[in-house]
């Protein structure tokens, strides 16, 4: 029987199809000219920082649990700055650190969704 070599690190689930992350969040770090509303000027790139730490230093940094992702706009920059967390779907609309070590502890590391930072559906660009 030829061998057969891994392509990648199994991840939690190993079944075809399966997420190889439990978890994806990106970060809008998109900045736009003229002054224009952006999550850039509202502190996302320290944002994004800060979460990948936070992830890094609960142990959730790796295959089958969290990745934190760089994003360009997501298109919803009067709610900036956004970040949206898959496979749920979820949008928040953060204002500091704190707000995201909340996104990191309650919904990256145990699933449950931080309502008081949903982004208004209606908002958009
Ligand atoms: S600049 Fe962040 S959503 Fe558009």
């Amino acid at each position: 029987m030829p061998e057969v070599r891994e392509l990648v690190p199994r991840a939690a689930d190993p079944s075809p199809g399966s997420s190889y992350y439990r978890r994806h969040i990106f970060f809008c770090l998109n900045q736009r000219e003229g002054g224009q509303a952006c999550c850039a000027a509202a502190g996302a790139q320290q944002a994004f920082d800060h979460c990948k730490q936070r992830v890094k230093e609960l142990g959730l940094a790796s295959p089958g649990q969290v990745r934190v992702n760089k994003a360009g706009c997501l298109d919803r920059c009067a709610a900036g700055p956004v970040a949206v967390v898959y496979p749920e779907a979820v949008w928040y609309s953060y204002v500091d650190l704190s707000d995201v070590d909340e996104i990191v502890e309650s919904h990256l590391r145990d699933g449950r969704v931080v309502e008081r930072l949903l982004t208004p559906a209606h908002l958009g660009r």
